[in-house]
């Protein structure tokens, strides 16, 4: 690969796009005084170290699902389900595969609805179709995922067992808050809707 800068311009057109639109989400249910499913977003192109270390002779670059990454962060388990069902009936993109670690979470304790979509951007040669990577995911697997990710790194992958199980607690400690803030839903959402008025 020669040109990096040049490889990586549709993908970061793609998830700035794609930044922006979900975003754009979010503000349409604020509008209309709604909750939203969407709490916030963020997006990143994968570093190049990153692409180099993950394609192998069989997969080349273009095959790599994550390139363009964007995640969505959800108050609640329920309103992930929400956003996946907006995003399938959008036409400016494609819903290509979805994969449900939320039903089956890893065996680390991660858990996540990650969903990859097809999205057409424009370039001064014509149209170019990208992968992208969406998570979506609560704020408490977010905050678990983050976690975990940065110990993975210092461990290079190798998280001491010891670490590793307490991870699996705190995952399914993450899980219970999730549940418990499931069940007190609507008091939480009406409260929302007043402060939010004021
Ligand atoms: P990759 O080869 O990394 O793409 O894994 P995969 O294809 O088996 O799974 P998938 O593409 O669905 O998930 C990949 C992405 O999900 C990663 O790049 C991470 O962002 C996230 N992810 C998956 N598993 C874990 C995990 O155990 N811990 C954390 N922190 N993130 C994870
Ligand atoms: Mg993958």
């Amino acid at each position: 690969m020669d040109n990096w800068d040049l490889f990586l311009a549709p993908y970061k057109q793609a998830v700035d796009e794609l930044k922006i639109k979900l975003k754009g989400m979010r503000q349409q249910f604020e509008l209309e005084d709604l909750h939203s499913p969407i709490e916030f977003v963020t997006g990143r192109v994968k570093p190049k170290t990153s692409i180099l270390n993950k394609s192998t002779e069989k997969t080349s670059h273009d095959q790599i699902q994550d390139i363009a990454g964007l995640r969505i962060m959800c108050q609640f388990v329920d309103d992930i389900h929400s956003v996946v069902k907006l995003l399938r009936i959008r036409t400016d993109l494609n819903v290509v595969e979805e994969r449900d670690y939320i039903s089956n979470k890893k065996q680390s304790g991660y858990r996540s609805y990650h969903v990859v979509v097809e999205y057409p951007v424009q370039t001064r040669n014509g149209e170019k179709e990208i992968l992208a990577e969406i998570q979506i995911r609560t704020l408490a697997m977010n905050f678990w995922a983050t976690i975990e990710h940065s110990l993975n790194y210092k461990y290079q992958g190798q998280i001491p067992t010891a670490i590793g199980l307490r991870l699996q607690r705190a995952a399914e400690a993450a899980f219970q808050l999730d549940e418990e803030m499931s069940l007190i839903r609507e008091e939480i959402q009406e409260a929302q809707a007043i402060f939010q008025k004021k």
